[in-house]
């Protein structure tokens, strides 16, 4: 697997009520580490228009490391669909035990280019 775009340690004030992550909390993290490759694709104003195929394997406990992979799966005339996985990295120093790596979270971002009217735009186009 390549570098992740985005590694964050997840803090108690993105908990949910149980104690655990906010599901919100870590989509807004796979948001944010889609748009970075897709930004280097198109020079235009890019905008969220789908997030497809969102699984949550594992819950994200506070204090986990979430490491956000994210890889162009596909580019379309105005479109740019980018799918991210979401592995941890769980410290488990205080049981003596080494770390444990789990995948949590995988899904696909889709961008769309668009103009000043917020009309769409070909990707690659001037
Ligand atoms: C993004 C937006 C400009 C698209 O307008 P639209 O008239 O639906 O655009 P089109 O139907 O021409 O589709 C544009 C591209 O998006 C793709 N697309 C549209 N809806 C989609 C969906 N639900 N899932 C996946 N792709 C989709 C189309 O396939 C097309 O891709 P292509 O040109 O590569 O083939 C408009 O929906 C919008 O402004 N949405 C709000 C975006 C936003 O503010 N996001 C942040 C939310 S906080």
């Amino acid at each position: 697997m390549n570098e992740p775009a985005i590694k964050v340690v997840a803090m108690p004030r993105d908990a949910n009520p149980e104690g655990d992550m906010f599901g919100g909390w870590i989509l807004s993290m796979m948001d944010l580490a889609a748009y970075i490759p897709a930004r280097k694709i198109s020079r235009h104003k890019l905008v969220t228009v789908a997030i497809d195929q969102i699984v949550f394997h594992q819950p994200v406990f506070i204090g986990d490391c979430i490491e956000c992979f994210a890889t162009v799966e596909k580019v379309g005339r105005t479109s740019i669909t980018v799918k991210v996985d979401v592995m941890v990295e769980r410290f488990k120093v205080r049981e003596g035990a080494p770390n444990e790596k789990v995948k949590v979270t995988e899904g696909r971002f889709v961008y769309v280019a668009i103009d000043r009217e917020r009309k769409p735009v070909p990707v690659h186009g001037a």
